[in-house]
């Protein structure tokens, strides 16, 4: 068991210039950063429960909360103030609507702390805005961006000393907001509550690379729905699909169109890319389709690395026949949570696969190593990409 004792200054200073990526390369400098921690109130007890934690030994991927939490009460029209108090249950009305109507949004990010750099913070603009454009679809009300990214700024500080220190091992931070109102009335709720908790976390996958499922049948997303919000009720429409994956040794689901069942789409929780005659190439986004972080990232670094990318309508039936003839020669996943997993097959439901020629493909490895570097301060990244958060001292 390893203890941590913190005292609570925290602040957020610049990362120190390293390895250059790509044109105007450099790090955020956030000037206003300790301006904008005093948004966050921190109660008297925080101090307390940071220094009980003990980090076990295995953390796995999700599993171990940290102690702290942030939480802000969204009521007549406006946010209340947004507080750092410890973990604990949260006391709902039975009726309150994201029980009932699953009004609801959250995200996903990582702080990484790793050969004694950082905590650094990947992007967490770029959730500030998704978390907002999943609230519009989703009849919630915006969170100011700031509010947004000082919340996990303040998070990652508080919880710099149990980020686990290996080379893909992060605090994984999910910031979430429900409808609370007490009402059975079908309408958008009037009062929302804003959550963020984090857990220090192991690799997403325990393999190295997974079999994917092609779900020829069921459908995540449709036109005209929600897909392409980041809200709960997308993630329960494909659990049924990812039960029947598992029961055939797939790791992971491949969603097509509703309509046709024939554009790739996603996956349950991370976005597709193929090497296809040496061109990197991911379906083009569309309303069905959660617009990645590290996919939009990912793109960059490609295209800096002198890949040729394109996004496109991508046909399964298609695909197949690429990898059948070798002009695919790798596939992989990306999200924050599986960084770029390597997909070594597809898999139909009668277990018939369609197998890569590269399972560890080295376009994939070489993505990966650039965005691991950028993402753990071994290598800068463009301007404002990393965000360094000084921890308590
Ligand atoms: C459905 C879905 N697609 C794609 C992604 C990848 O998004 P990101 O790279 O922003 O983590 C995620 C993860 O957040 C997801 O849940």
């Amino acid at each position: 068991m390893l203890t941590y004792s913190l005292t609570l200054k925290i602040g957020v200073g610049q990362m120190p210039k390293q390895q250059s990526f790509g044109k105007n390369a450099q790090y955020s400098n956030d000037k206003n950063a300790r301006q904008h921690m005093s948004i966050v109130k921190v109660h008297p007890e925080v101090k307390e429960v940071l220094s009980k934690f003990e980090l076990p030994e295995e953390v796995g991927f999700g599993k171990v909360m940290a102690p702290i939490m942030i939480e802000a009460d969204y009521a007549d029209g406006k946010w209340g103030p947004i507080e750092l108090k410890p973990y604990g249950p949260i006391t709902l009305d039975p009726t309150a609507k994201v029980l009932h109507y699953a009004q609801e949004i959250f995200e996903g990010l990582k702080a990484y702390k790793t050969d004694g750099k950082g905590p650094f913070l990947f992007r967490p603009d770029e959730n500030a805005k998704r978390f907002n454009s999943s609230a519009a679809r989703m009849a919630m009300p915006d969170l100011p961006v700031e509010s947004f990214v000082e919340s996990c700024k303040v998070m990652t500080a508080y919880c710099s000393e149990f980020i686990p220190p290996n080379s893909g091992e992060t605090l994984y931070i999910r910031p979430y907001m429900f409808a609370t109102e007490e009402s059975l009335g079908i309408k958008p709720s009037e009062k929302f509550k804003f959550l963020v908790i984090a857990s220090p976390s192991g690799n997403y996958f325990a393999s190295g690379s997974v079999t994917v499922g092609i779900e020829r049948d069921a459908a995540r997303a449709t036109p005209g729905g929600m897909g392409a919000a980041k809200t709960g009720g997308n993630y329960a429409a494909s659990l049924l699909s990812a039960n029947q994956a598992i029961a055939k040794n797939c790791q992971q689901i491949l969603w097509l169109d509703a309509v046709r069942h024939e554009r790739i789409e996603e996956m349950s929780g991370m976005n597709f890319f193929a090497v296809i005659d040496g061109k990197l190439v991911t379906p083009a986004l569309t309303e069905t389709i959660l617009a990645g972080i590290t996919r939009k990232s990912i793109i960059e670094i490609a295209e800096a690395e002198g890949f040729q990318v394109e996004e496109k309508t991508m046909i399964i039936g298609d695909l197949i026949e690429d990898i059948k003839s070798g002009k695919c020669s790798e596939a992989f996943a990306c999200g924050t949570a599986a960084i770029i997993t390597p997909i070594n097959a597809l898999q139909e439901s009668d277990d018939t696969q369609y197998k890569l020629q590269n399972p560890e493909g080295p376009v994939a490895a070489k993505l990966r190593k650039t965005l691991i570097d950028v993402q753990e301060g071994r290598k800068e990244g463009p301007n404002g990409w990393v965000v360094k958060i000084n921890p308590p001292v």
